[in-house]
Protein backbone atom coordinates (compact mmCIF):
# COMPACT_ATOMS: atom_id res chain seq x y z
CA UNK A 1 0.00 0.00 0.00
CA UNK A 2 1.34 3.58 -0.57
CA UNK A 3 2.61 5.42 2.01
CA UNK A 4 1.88 9.12 0.12
CA UNK A 5 -1.70 8.82 -0.14
CA UNK A 6 -4.43 9.07 3.64
CA UNK A 7 -4.85 5.50 3.65
CA UNK A 8 -3.74 5.05 7.29
CA UNK A 9 -3.15 0.90 6.70
CA UNK A 10 -1.00 0.66 9.76
CA UNK A 11 -0.20 2.18 12.97
CA UNK A 12 1.80 5.69 12.61
CA UNK A 13 5.69 4.96 13.33
CA UNK A 14 5.84 7.71 15.49
CA UNK A 15 2.39 7.66 16.86
CA UNK A 16 2.58 6.02 20.24
CA UNK A 17 2.08 9.34 22.01
CA UNK A 18 -0.73 10.39 20.14
CA UNK A 19 -2.34 6.87 20.63
CA UNK A 20 -1.75 6.92 24.49
CA UNK A 21 -3.06 10.41 24.74
CA UNK A 22 -6.00 9.83 23.13
CA UNK A 23 -6.78 6.73 25.11
CA UNK A 24 -6.25 8.90 28.49
CA UNK A 25 -9.24 11.75 27.25
CA UNK A 26 -11.57 8.58 26.16
CA UNK A 27 -11.07 7.19 29.30
CA UNK A 28 -11.91 10.33 31.14
CA UNK A 29 -14.53 11.17 28.93
CA UNK A 30 -15.66 7.41 28.98
CA UNK A 31 -16.67 7.42 24.82
CA UNK A 32 -16.60 4.17 23.46
CA UNK A 33 -15.96 3.89 19.72
CA UNK A 34 -18.42 2.23 17.41
CA UNK A 35 -16.92 -0.52 15.04
CA UNK A 36 -17.86 -0.14 11.23
CA UNK A 37 -19.25 -3.71 11.57
CA UNK A 38 -21.69 -2.25 14.02
CA UNK A 39 -22.38 0.75 11.85
CA UNK A 40 -22.98 -1.94 8.96
CA UNK A 41 -25.63 -3.76 11.08
CA UNK A 42 -26.67 -2.25 14.42
CA UNK A 43 -28.24 -5.32 15.51
CA UNK A 44 -25.06 -6.14 15.84
CA UNK A 45 -24.30 -3.07 18.90
CA UNK A 46 -24.61 -4.32 22.34
CA UNK A 47 -28.06 -4.34 24.21
CA UNK A 48 -26.29 -2.20 26.66
CA UNK A 49 -25.51 0.10 24.53
CA UNK A 50 -28.75 0.12 22.66
CA UNK A 51 -30.27 0.65 26.45
CA UNK A 52 -28.18 3.53 27.24
CA UNK A 53 -29.56 5.59 24.20
CA UNK A 54 -33.05 4.89 25.38
CA UNK A 55 -34.60 8.72 25.44
CA UNK A 56 -31.57 10.34 24.23
CA UNK A 57 -32.02 12.78 21.53
CA UNK A 58 -29.73 11.48 18.78
CA UNK A 59 -28.77 15.10 18.35
CA UNK A 60 -27.67 15.78 21.71
CA UNK A 61 -23.55 16.17 22.18
CA UNK A 62 -23.23 12.93 23.75
CA UNK A 63 -20.58 10.43 22.65
CA UNK A 64 -23.01 7.82 22.89
CA UNK A 65 -24.69 9.02 19.58
CA UNK A 66 -21.64 7.89 17.63
CA UNK A 67 -23.59 4.74 17.79
CA UNK A 68 -26.26 5.99 15.61
CA UNK A 69 -23.42 7.32 12.73
CA UNK A 70 -25.69 5.15 10.03
CA UNK A 71 -28.68 4.72 8.18
CA UNK A 72 -30.97 2.58 10.80
CA UNK A 73 -32.50 5.44 12.37
CA UNK A 74 -36.19 6.92 12.68
CA UNK A 75 -37.04 9.96 12.13
CA UNK A 76 -37.85 10.67 15.73
CA UNK A 77 -35.18 12.45 17.95
CA UNK A 78 -35.13 9.41 20.23
CA UNK A 79 -35.46 6.79 17.76
CA UNK A 80 -34.49 3.26 18.22
CA UNK A 81 -32.79 1.38 15.10
CA UNK A 82 -35.08 0.27 11.98
CA UNK A 83 -33.99 -3.44 10.91
CA UNK A 84 -34.26 -1.41 7.48
CA UNK A 85 -32.90 2.13 6.71
CA UNK A 86 -35.61 4.57 6.05
CA UNK A 87 -36.12 5.25 2.50
CA UNK A 88 -39.08 6.02 -0.75
CA UNK A 89 -39.11 4.30 -3.84
CA UNK A 90 -40.55 6.65 -6.47
CA UNK A 91 -43.58 6.01 -8.71
CA UNK A 92 -43.17 6.48 -12.42
CA UNK A 93 -46.17 8.89 -12.20
CA UNK A 94 -43.45 11.40 -10.80
CA UNK A 95 -39.77 9.56 -12.46
CA UNK A 96 -41.71 8.79 -16.05
CA UNK A 97 -39.56 5.79 -16.42
CA UNK A 98 -40.53 2.37 -14.82
CA UNK A 99 -37.33 1.46 -13.94
CA UNK A 100 -37.76 1.59 -9.89
CA UNK A 101 -35.67 4.46 -8.12
CA UNK A 102 -34.98 3.94 -4.68
CA UNK A 103 -33.34 6.42 -1.99
CA UNK A 104 -32.52 6.39 1.71
CA UNK A 105 -32.87 9.02 4.02
CA UNK A 106 -30.24 10.46 4.76
CA UNK A 107 -31.66 13.16 6.84
CA UNK A 108 -32.03 10.57 9.93
CA UNK A 109 -28.62 10.95 10.69
CA UNK A 110 -28.00 12.13 14.34
CA UNK A 111 -26.48 15.55 15.14
CA UNK A 112 -26.57 17.07 11.83
CA UNK A 113 -29.33 15.31 9.65
CA UNK A 114 -27.29 13.87 6.94
CA UNK A 115 -25.03 11.07 6.09
CA UNK A 116 -22.07 13.19 6.24
CA UNK A 117 -21.45 12.75 9.68
CA UNK A 118 -20.64 9.10 9.17
CA UNK A 119 -17.62 10.69 6.56
CA UNK A 120 -16.63 12.76 9.78
CA UNK A 121 -16.04 10.03 12.07
CA UNK A 122 -14.39 7.40 9.38
CA UNK A 123 -11.81 10.26 8.78
CA UNK A 124 -11.36 10.63 12.53
CA UNK A 125 -11.63 7.41 13.92
CA UNK A 126 -9.14 5.95 11.72
CA UNK A 127 -6.72 8.73 12.37
CA UNK A 128 -7.07 7.91 15.84
CA UNK A 129 -6.56 4.06 16.35
CA UNK A 130 -3.42 4.94 14.18
CA UNK A 131 -1.61 7.20 16.15
CA UNK A 132 -2.71 10.00 13.91
CA UNK A 133 -4.74 12.51 15.98
CA UNK A 134 -3.79 13.60 19.70
CA UNK A 135 -7.41 14.94 20.70
CA UNK A 136 -5.23 16.60 23.61
CA UNK A 137 -3.19 18.83 21.31
CA UNK A 138 -4.47 18.70 18.01
CA UNK A 139 -7.39 20.52 16.22
CA UNK A 140 -9.60 18.62 13.58
CA UNK A 141 -9.66 20.68 10.66
CA UNK A 142 -12.86 20.32 8.34
CA UNK A 143 -12.72 21.67 4.68
CA UNK A 144 -15.63 21.42 3.12
CA UNK A 145 -18.72 22.78 1.45
CA UNK A 146 -20.99 22.65 4.41
CA UNK A 147 -22.43 19.71 5.90
CA UNK A 148 -19.10 17.48 6.28
CA UNK A 149 -17.95 20.33 7.88
CA UNK A 150 -20.76 20.04 10.29
CA UNK A 151 -20.56 16.24 10.87
CA UNK A 152 -16.96 17.07 11.77
CA UNK A 153 -17.42 19.48 14.05
CA UNK A 154 -20.46 17.21 15.82
CA UNK A 155 -17.88 14.28 15.80
CA UNK A 156 -15.01 16.32 17.41
CA UNK A 157 -17.17 17.59 19.91
CA UNK A 158 -18.52 14.24 20.85
CA UNK A 159 -15.12 12.92 21.03
CA UNK A 160 -13.95 15.72 22.96
CA UNK A 161 -11.68 17.04 20.63
CA UNK A 162 -11.42 20.90 18.94
CA UNK A 163 -13.03 20.88 15.56
CA UNK A 164 -12.82 23.99 13.04
CA UNK A 165 -14.67 23.99 10.05
CA UNK A 166 -13.81 25.46 7.08
CA UNK A 167 -16.40 26.73 4.73
CA UNK A 168 -17.43 28.84 1.57
CA UNK A 169 -19.34 31.92 3.09
CA UNK A 170 -22.30 31.50 0.43
CA UNK A 171 -23.69 28.40 2.16
CA UNK A 172 -27.51 28.28 3.24
CA UNK A 173 -27.73 30.33 6.43
CA UNK A 174 -28.63 26.71 8.27
CA UNK A 175 -25.51 25.39 7.80
CA UNK A 176 -24.07 28.44 9.76
CA UNK A 177 -26.33 28.51 12.21
CA UNK A 178 -26.01 24.85 13.20
CA UNK A 179 -22.15 25.97 13.43
CA UNK A 180 -22.64 28.53 16.03
CA UNK A 181 -24.41 26.62 18.07
CA UNK A 182 -22.00 23.45 18.12
CA UNK A 183 -18.99 25.61 18.08
CA UNK A 184 -17.24 26.52 21.59
CA UNK A 185 -15.17 28.83 19.94
CA UNK A 186 -16.13 31.78 17.14
CA UNK A 187 -13.12 31.58 15.37
CA UNK A 188 -13.53 27.61 14.73
CA UNK A 189 -16.17 28.53 11.94
CA UNK A 190 -13.54 29.87 8.80
CA UNK A 191 -15.82 31.35 6.07
CA UNK A 192 -13.71 31.43 3.02
CA UNK A 193 -14.80 33.77 -0.45
CA UNK A 194 -17.35 32.29 -2.30
CA UNK A 195 -19.91 29.29 -2.70
CA UNK A 196 -20.08 25.88 -3.88
CA UNK A 197 -17.24 25.29 -6.27
CA UNK A 198 -14.99 27.52 -4.41
CA UNK A 199 -12.82 24.75 -2.97
CA UNK A 200 -9.71 26.74 -4.16
CA UNK A 201 -10.15 28.86 -1.93
CA UNK A 202 -10.71 26.59 0.65
CA UNK A 203 -7.52 24.89 -0.01
CA UNK A 204 -5.61 27.67 0.31
CA UNK A 205 -6.98 28.21 3.84
CA UNK A 206 -6.00 24.60 4.56
CA UNK A 207 -2.33 25.39 3.81
CA UNK A 208 -1.90 28.36 5.87
CA UNK A 209 -3.54 26.64 8.78
CA UNK A 210 -1.52 23.59 8.19
CA UNK A 211 1.51 25.32 9.04
CA UNK A 212 0.81 24.87 13.03
CA UNK A 213 1.47 20.72 13.19
CA UNK A 214 -1.16 21.08 15.76
CA UNK A 215 -3.72 21.36 13.02
CA UNK A 216 -4.93 18.49 11.23
CA UNK A 217 -6.37 18.56 8.08
CA UNK A 218 -8.67 15.85 7.42
CA UNK A 219 -9.47 16.46 4.07
CA UNK A 220 -12.72 14.39 2.53
CA UNK A 221 -11.44 14.84 -0.87
CA UNK A 222 -8.34 13.05 -0.06
CA UNK A 223 -8.47 10.60 2.93
CA UNK A 224 -9.54 7.20 1.42
CA UNK A 225 -11.01 6.53 4.87
CA UNK A 226 -14.05 8.76 3.38
CA UNK A 227 -14.47 6.13 0.64
CA UNK A 228 -14.08 3.17 2.87
CA UNK A 229 -16.74 3.83 5.23
CA UNK A 230 -19.14 4.81 2.93
CA UNK A 231 -17.87 1.90 0.82
CA UNK A 232 -18.76 -0.84 4.09
CA UNK A 233 -21.49 0.67 6.08
CA UNK A 234 -23.01 3.12 3.35
CA UNK A 235 -23.05 -0.04 0.63
CA UNK A 236 -24.28 -2.17 2.99
CA UNK A 237 -27.37 0.08 4.00
CA UNK A 238 -28.03 0.71 -0.31
CA UNK A 239 -28.45 -3.51 -0.10
CA UNK A 240 -30.62 -3.94 2.79
CA UNK A 241 -32.67 -1.36 0.97
CA UNK A 242 -32.49 -3.20 -2.10
CA UNK A 243 -33.21 -6.39 -0.76
CA UNK A 244 -36.06 -5.05 1.58
CA UNK A 245 -37.92 -3.62 -2.36
CA UNK A 246 -37.02 -6.66 -3.63
CA UNK A 247 -37.86 -9.86 -2.02
CA UNK A 248 -39.72 -9.13 1.35
CA UNK A 249 -43.12 -10.29 1.32
CA UNK A 250 -45.42 -7.63 -0.61
CA UNK A 251 -41.91 -7.12 -2.69
CA UNK A 252 -41.53 -7.15 -6.38
CA UNK A 253 -38.16 -8.68 -7.86
CA UNK A 254 -35.53 -6.79 -9.61
CA UNK A 255 -31.97 -6.45 -10.01
CA UNK A 256 -29.61 -3.73 -8.58
CA UNK A 257 -28.98 -2.07 -12.26
CA UNK A 258 -27.18 1.07 -10.64
CA UNK A 259 -26.02 3.30 -7.94
CA UNK A 260 -26.39 7.11 -8.43
CA UNK A 261 -24.66 9.80 -6.37
CA UNK A 262 -23.66 13.37 -7.16
CA UNK A 263 -19.67 13.72 -6.63
CA UNK A 264 -18.97 16.12 -3.87
CA UNK A 265 -16.10 14.45 -2.07
CA UNK A 266 -17.46 11.63 -4.09
CA UNK A 267 -17.12 9.63 -0.12
CA UNK A 268 -20.87 8.36 -1.66
CA UNK A 269 -19.38 6.59 -4.80
CA UNK A 270 -17.75 4.50 -2.84
CA UNK A 271 -20.79 2.63 -1.87
CA UNK A 272 -21.52 1.87 -5.41
CA UNK A 273 -18.17 0.17 -5.47
CA UNK A 274 -19.63 -1.85 -3.11
CA UNK A 275 -22.73 -2.62 -4.95
CA UNK A 276 -20.83 -3.08 -8.17
CA UNK A 277 -18.37 -5.70 -6.19
CA UNK A 278 -21.40 -7.69 -4.65
CA UNK A 279 -24.80 -7.13 -6.96
CA UNK A 280 -22.75 -6.00 -10.68
CA UNK A 281 -24.22 -2.37 -10.54
CA UNK A 282 -23.19 0.37 -12.85
CA UNK A 283 -21.81 3.43 -10.95
CA UNK A 284 -23.52 6.91 -12.00
CA UNK A 285 -21.40 9.82 -10.70
CA UNK A 286 -22.99 12.83 -10.78
CA UNK A 287 -22.80 16.91 -11.42
CA UNK A 288 -24.22 20.55 -11.82
CA UNK A 289 -24.47 21.43 -15.17
CA UNK A 290 -23.45 24.78 -14.55
CA UNK A 291 -19.89 23.39 -13.54
CA UNK A 292 -19.53 20.64 -15.79
CA UNK A 293 -16.23 19.09 -14.25
CA UNK A 294 -16.46 15.46 -15.17
CA UNK A 295 -18.48 16.43 -18.42
CA UNK A 296 -17.08 18.89 -19.98
CA UNK A 297 -13.83 19.95 -17.82
CA UNK A 298 -16.14 23.03 -17.05
CA UNK A 299 -16.29 25.70 -14.63
CA UNK A 300 -18.56 27.93 -12.99
CA UNK A 301 -21.21 28.37 -10.08
CA UNK A 302 -24.63 26.19 -9.08
CA UNK A 303 -26.68 26.00 -6.02
CA UNK A 304 -26.98 22.40 -5.56
CA UNK A 305 -25.00 23.04 -2.03
CA UNK A 306 -22.96 19.84 -1.05
CA UNK A 307 -21.87 18.67 -4.32
CA UNK A 308 -19.37 19.90 -7.82
CA UNK A 309 -16.41 21.47 -6.10
CA UNK A 310 -14.26 22.28 -9.95
CA UNK A 311 -12.42 19.25 -9.38
CA UNK A 312 -11.86 15.58 -9.31
CA UNK A 313 -11.98 14.37 -5.93
CA UNK A 314 -8.38 12.06 -5.04
CA UNK A 315 -11.03 9.54 -3.65
CA UNK A 316 -12.93 9.61 -6.53
CA UNK A 317 -12.54 5.72 -8.27
CA UNK A 318 -12.95 7.27 -11.76
CA UNK A 319 -11.74 3.98 -13.49
CA UNK A 320 -14.87 2.26 -11.91
CA UNK A 321 -17.51 5.01 -13.06
CA UNK A 322 -19.88 3.58 -15.83
CA UNK A 323 -21.77 6.98 -16.19
CA UNK A 324 -21.52 10.94 -15.96
CA UNK A 325 -24.53 13.00 -15.48
CA UNK A 326 -25.09 16.80 -15.22
CA UNK A 327 -27.99 17.93 -13.68
CA UNK A 328 -29.35 22.04 -13.52
CA UNK A 329 -29.51 23.72 -10.25
CA UNK A 330 -32.99 25.26 -11.87
CA UNK A 331 -34.22 22.03 -11.91
CA UNK A 332 -33.43 21.09 -8.32
CA UNK A 333 -33.92 24.63 -7.11
CA UNK A 334 -37.58 24.98 -8.44
CA UNK A 335 -38.22 21.39 -7.79
CA UNK A 336 -37.60 22.08 -4.30
CA UNK A 337 -40.03 24.58 -4.54
CA UNK A 338 -42.87 21.96 -5.89
CA UNK A 339 -42.64 19.36 -3.09
CA UNK A 340 -42.63 21.79 -0.03
CA UNK A 341 -45.69 24.30 -0.82
CA UNK A 342 -49.21 23.42 -0.73
CA UNK A 343 -49.92 23.91 -4.82
CA UNK A 344 -46.67 21.80 -5.40
CA UNK A 345 -48.30 19.04 -3.46
CA UNK A 346 -51.94 19.65 -4.94
CA UNK A 347 -50.01 19.56 -8.48
CA UNK A 348 -48.50 16.23 -7.51
CA UNK A 349 -51.41 14.47 -6.16
CA UNK A 350 -53.14 15.65 -9.55
CA UNK A 351 -50.68 13.90 -11.46
CA UNK A 352 -51.46 10.53 -9.73
CA UNK A 353 -49.00 10.72 -6.74
CA UNK A 354 -50.43 9.05 -3.59
CA UNK A 355 -50.09 12.59 -1.37
CA UNK A 356 -48.73 10.40 1.61
CA UNK A 357 -45.59 9.38 -0.87
CA UNK A 358 -45.96 12.79 -2.36
CA UNK A 359 -45.27 14.49 1.40
CA UNK A 360 -42.28 12.19 1.80
CA UNK A 361 -40.79 14.47 -0.94
CA UNK A 362 -39.57 16.95 1.85
CA UNK A 363 -37.33 14.96 3.00
CA UNK A 364 -34.77 15.64 -0.20
CA UNK A 365 -32.82 18.19 -0.68
CA UNK A 366 -31.40 19.83 -3.42
CA UNK A 367 -28.67 16.77 -4.39
CA UNK A 368 -31.23 14.15 -3.33
CA UNK A 369 -33.22 15.61 -6.18
CA UNK A 370 -30.33 16.12 -8.42
CA UNK A 371 -29.87 12.11 -8.04
CA UNK A 372 -33.19 11.32 -8.46
CA UNK A 373 -33.03 13.61 -11.70
CA UNK A 374 -29.79 11.52 -12.66
CA UNK A 375 -31.41 7.98 -11.66
CA UNK A 376 -34.12 9.04 -14.34
CA UNK A 377 -31.46 9.89 -16.93
CA UNK A 378 -29.33 6.94 -16.08
CA UNK A 379 -32.51 4.79 -16.94
CA UNK A 380 -33.60 6.20 -20.06
CA UNK A 381 -29.67 6.60 -21.18
CA UNK A 382 -29.57 2.51 -20.17
CA UNK A 383 -33.48 1.86 -21.58
CA UNK A 384 -34.04 0.23 -17.92
CA UNK A 385 -36.89 -1.10 -17.46
CA UNK A 386 -39.54 -2.59 -14.56
CA UNK A 387 -37.58 -5.22 -13.33
CA UNK A 388 -34.57 -2.89 -12.84
CA UNK A 389 -33.49 -1.10 -9.57
CA UNK A 390 -31.75 1.91 -9.19
CA UNK A 391 -30.36 2.83 -6.10
CA UNK A 392 -29.55 6.22 -4.87
CA UNK A 393 -29.32 8.55 -1.67
CA UNK A 394 -31.01 11.57 -0.25
CA UNK A 395 -28.00 13.26 1.68
CA UNK A 396 -30.41 15.58 3.65
CA UNK A 397 -33.79 16.71 3.81
CA UNK A 398 -35.53 20.23 2.37
CA UNK A 399 -35.33 21.42 5.70
CA UNK A 400 -32.04 22.84 5.26
CA UNK A 401 -32.55 24.76 2.29
CA UNK A 402 -35.81 26.48 3.73
CA UNK A 403 -33.71 30.48 3.61
CA UNK A 404 -33.01 29.13 0.09
CA UNK A 405 -35.99 28.19 -1.07
CA UNK A 406 -36.92 32.18 0.01
CA UNK A 407 -34.72 33.52 -2.58
CA UNK A 408 -35.86 30.95 -5.08
CA UNK A 409 -39.21 31.87 -4.60
CA UNK A 410 -38.55 35.65 -4.70
CA UNK A 411 -36.32 35.38 -7.88
CA UNK A 412 -37.91 32.40 -9.74
CA UNK A 413 -41.60 33.29 -8.80
CA UNK A 414 -42.01 36.67 -8.14
CA UNK A 415 -45.62 36.57 -9.40
CA UNK A 416 -46.31 33.74 -6.69
CA UNK A 417 -46.16 29.94 -6.84
CA UNK A 418 -49.95 28.45 -7.60
CA UNK A 419 -51.64 25.67 -10.14
CA UNK A 420 -49.88 27.22 -13.13
CA UNK A 421 -46.33 27.71 -11.87
CA UNK A 422 -46.45 24.22 -10.37
CA UNK A 423 -47.59 22.38 -13.65
CA UNK A 424 -44.79 24.90 -15.38
CA UNK A 425 -42.52 23.38 -13.13
CA UNK A 426 -43.47 19.59 -13.52
CA UNK A 427 -43.64 19.80 -17.02
CA UNK A 428 -39.99 21.55 -17.41
CA UNK A 429 -38.26 19.18 -15.11
CA UNK A 430 -39.87 15.89 -14.93
CA UNK A 431 -42.35 15.88 -17.91
CA UNK A 432 -39.60 14.22 -20.12
CA UNK A 433 -36.44 14.04 -18.60
CA UNK A 434 -33.58 14.61 -21.22
CA UNK A 435 -30.64 12.52 -21.70
CA UNK A 436 -28.60 15.00 -23.66
CA UNK A 437 -26.52 15.60 -20.44
CA UNK A 438 -25.38 11.85 -19.85
CA UNK A 439 -22.01 10.20 -21.25
CA UNK A 440 -21.32 6.59 -20.79
CA UNK A 441 -17.69 5.80 -19.30
CA UNK A 442 -15.64 4.32 -21.98
CA UNK A 443 -11.79 3.86 -21.55
CA UNK A 444 -11.40 6.90 -23.31
CA UNK A 445 -13.64 8.96 -20.94
CA UNK A 446 -12.36 7.22 -18.15
CA UNK A 447 -9.09 8.59 -18.70
CA UNK A 448 -10.11 12.21 -19.58
CA UNK A 449 -11.74 12.48 -16.42
CA UNK A 450 -8.98 11.00 -13.86
CA UNK A 451 -6.07 12.51 -16.18
CA UNK A 452 -7.96 16.24 -14.88
CA UNK A 453 -6.87 15.41 -11.64
CA UNK A 454 -3.42 15.41 -11.48
CA UNK A 455 -4.02 19.11 -11.82
CA UNK A 456 -4.92 19.40 -8.41
CA UNK A 457 -3.13 17.30 -7.01
CA UNK A 458 0.02 16.17 -8.44
CA UNK A 459 0.68 20.12 -9.59
CA UNK A 460 -1.03 21.78 -7.06
CA UNK A 461 -1.37 19.99 -3.92
CA UNK A 462 1.75 17.87 -3.63
CA UNK A 463 1.18 14.24 -4.60
CA UNK A 464 3.68 12.00 -5.95
CA UNK A 465 3.00 10.85 -9.50
CA UNK A 466 3.07 7.35 -8.73
CA UNK A 467 0.75 7.77 -6.16
CA UNK A 468 -1.53 9.27 -8.37
CA UNK A 469 -1.31 7.23 -11.02
CA UNK A 470 -1.42 3.91 -9.01
CA UNK A 471 -5.44 5.07 -8.37
CA UNK A 472 -6.13 4.31 -12.34
CA UNK A 473 -5.84 0.73 -11.63
CA UNK A 474 -8.70 -0.86 -9.68
CA UNK A 475 -5.76 -3.25 -7.78
CA UNK A 476 -5.27 0.17 -5.82
CA UNK A 477 -9.01 -0.08 -4.42
CA UNK A 478 -8.89 -3.96 -4.24
CA UNK A 479 -6.15 -3.28 -2.01
CA UNK A 480 -8.24 -1.09 0.41
CA UNK A 481 -10.96 -3.25 0.92
CA UNK A 482 -9.42 -5.21 4.01
CA UNK A 483 -8.69 -2.03 5.90
CA UNK A 484 -12.04 -1.86 7.43
CA UNK A 485 -11.53 -4.76 9.10
CA UNK A 486 -8.12 -4.04 10.26
CA UNK A 487 -9.48 -0.96 11.96
CA UNK A 488 -11.98 -2.61 13.30
CA UNK A 489 -9.55 -4.75 15.57
CA UNK A 490 -7.72 -1.92 16.54
CA UNK A 491 -10.78 0.06 17.30
CA UNK A 492 -11.95 -2.87 19.53
CA UNK A 493 -8.32 -2.73 20.78
CA UNK A 494 -8.57 0.91 21.47
CA UNK A 495 -12.31 0.44 23.76
CA UNK A 496 -10.30 -1.85 25.55
CA UNK A 497 -7.69 0.00 26.51
CA UNK A 498 -9.79 3.01 27.26
CA UNK A 499 -12.09 0.86 29.70
CA UNK A 500 -14.75 2.93 28.62
CA UNK A 501 -18.70 1.44 28.79
CA UNK A 502 -22.32 2.83 28.38
CA UNK A 503 -23.56 0.05 30.19
C1 LIG B 1 -26.09 17.69 0.61
C2 LIG B 1 -24.97 16.90 0.04
N1 LIG B 1 -25.20 16.10 -0.99
C3 LIG B 1 -24.21 15.38 -1.56
C4 LIG B 1 -22.94 15.43 -1.09
C5 LIG B 1 -21.87 14.65 -1.78
O1 LIG B 1 -21.44 13.57 -1.04
P1 LIG B 1 -19.94 13.10 -1.17
O2 LIG B 1 -19.08 14.16 -0.57
O3 LIG B 1 -19.88 11.84 -0.39
O4 LIG B 1 -19.65 12.93 -2.61
C6 LIG B 1 -22.65 16.25 0.01
C7 LIG B 1 -21.28 16.35 0.53
O5 LIG B 1 -20.99 17.17 1.36
C8 LIG B 1 -23.69 16.99 0.59
O6 LIG B 1 -23.47 17.79 1.63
Amino acid sequence: MTDGLAVFGDFAPDGRGAYDHAIARFRENNIVLPTFAQLRDPSTIPEAIVNSLDGLDKNAADPRNLFRVHWHNGLDASTGFNDVPDHIELPSELTGVDARIVLAFGNRFPMIGAHKVLAAYSCLVARLVTGRFDPTVSRAIWPSTGNYARGGIAISKIMGCRGVAILPEGMSRERFEWLDRWVDHPDDVIRTPGTEANVKEIYEECMRLEVDPTNVILNQFSEFSNHMGHYAVTGRAMERVFEHVTTGPDARPGNLAAFVSASGSAGTLGAGDYLKDSHGARIVAVEALEVPTMLYNGFGDHNIQGIGDKHIPLIHNVTNTDMVVGISDKSTDELDVLFNTPAGLRLLEDRGIDPALGSMLTHMGYSSICNTLAAITAAKKWGLGSDDVIMSVATDGSELYNSEREKVMSSHFSGGFDDREAAQVFDEHLGDVQTTHAIEMGPVERDRVFNLGYFTWVEQLGVEIDDFESRRDQSFWAGLRPLVAKWDGMIEEFNDATGASHG
